[in-house]
C-alpha cells in the first residue's frame, strides 16, 4: 500500500508583538504535511521550520492536545476550532484540509479576551467569572456529609454532567457576534443549580457571577445560537435559559 501524499499548505497567520501592537497577517508555505498529524502538530512542523530559519516561531496555546484543557484557542478558516465539529483545534486532522489550500488561522477575536502575542489571548476573563461563585462552600471540619448519602435524580445528575463538560475554551464567545458569554456562564451556573449540594449558594453565585460576566465586558445574547452550534462539548443553549430563570428568581428574592 502506497504511503498518504503529504500536503502543501499556505498559512496565513496573525502575528502580533504583544497587546500594544498592531498585528498583521503574515504568509507561510509548508511541505509534506501528513493527513493524520494534528492540527497542532503541524504548527510545530511549522515553528521548527522557523526557528531553523532564525525566525521567531508562532505563539500558540495548547496544553493537554486532547480536548480536555480548552487551552487550543483558534479560529481556523472563519471558524473556532476549525472545520470539524465537536472538537477542539488539538482533535484537529490535517486531513480534513486539501492538497494546495490556504489556511488562515487567527486568534479568538472578542474584546474581553485581549490578544497577548500572535495566535494566544488573554482568558482570565472567565477565572474572575468562576472566582466569583463558580464553586460550592464545604465544611471541611470533619462533619462533612457523605456526598453519595444525599440522593440526586439521574435526569438532574445527566444535566449537570453535561454542563460540567463545558471546558472554558471560550469558542462560544469567539464565534458570537456580540461577543457574549452566556453559554460559559449558563453551563457553569447550571452545573451546580442542578444539585442539590449547589442549592444552598445558588442564589448568590448566579447574582455573583453575571454582574462578574457584565464587568468583564462580554456583550448580551441575542439567541443566534452560534454558541451551540461551535461548542467542542455540545453545551446546549437550555443552560441559558435555564441561568435567565435563576437570575430571574434570584433578583426577586434580594428585593
Ligand atoms: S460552553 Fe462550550 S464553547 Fe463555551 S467555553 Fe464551554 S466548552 Fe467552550
Ligand atoms: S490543548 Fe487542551 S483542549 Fe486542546
Amino acid at each position: 500500500m502506497s504511503a498518504k501524499k503529504g500536503l502543501n499548505l499556505t498559512l496565513k497567520i496573525w502575528r502580533q508583538k504583544n497587546n500594544k501592537s498592531k498585528g498583521q497577517f503574515e504568509v507561510y508555505k509548508i511541505s509534506d504535511v501528513s493527513p493524520d498529524s494534528s492540527f497542532l502538530e503541524m504548527l510545530d512542523m511549522l515553528n521548527e521550520q522557523l526557528v531553523n530559519e532564525n525566525l521567531e516561531p508562532i505563539a500558540f496555546d495548547h496544553d493537554c492536545r486532547e480536548g480536555i484543557c480548552g487551552m487550543c484557542s483558534l479560529y481556523i478558516n472563519g471558524r473556532p476550532h476549525g472545520p470539524d465539529t465537536g472538537i477542539t483545534t488539538c482533535q484537529l486532522h490535517m486531513r480534513m484540509f486539501k492538497d494546495g489550500e490556504t489556511i488562515t488561522i487567527e486568534p479568538w477575536r472578542s474584546a474581553a479576551f485581549p490578544v497577548i502575542k500572535d495566535l494566544v489571548v488573554d482568558r482570565s476573563a472567565f477565572d474572575r467569572i468562576m472566582a466569583a461563585g463558580g464553586f460550592i462552600s464545604v465544611n471541611t471540619s470533619g462533619n462533612t456529609t457523605d456526598a453519595n448519602a444525599i440522593l440526586v435524580p439521574k435526569d438532574d445528575a445527566d444535566k449537570a454532567m453535561d454542563a460540567a463538560a463545558c471546558i472554558g475554551c471560550g469558542a462560544c464567545v469567539a464565534t458570537c457576534k456580540n461577543g457574549s458569554a452566556m453559554l460559559f456562564v449558563g453551563a457553569k451556573v447550571s452545573q451546580y443549580a442542578l444539585l442539590p449540594q449547589g442549592r444552598v449558594e445558588a442564589k448568590r453565585r448566579v447574582l455573583n457571577m453575571v454582574k462578574a460576566m457584565d464587568e468583564e465586558g462580554f456583550g448580551n445574547c441575542s439567541n443566534t445560537g452560534a454558541c451551540e452550534v461551535e461548542c467542542p462539548k455540545g453545551i446546549s443553549l437550555e443552560n441559558i435559559a435555564r441561568m435567565n430563570r435563576e437570575y430571574l428568581s434570584a433578583f426577586v428574592d434580594k428585593g
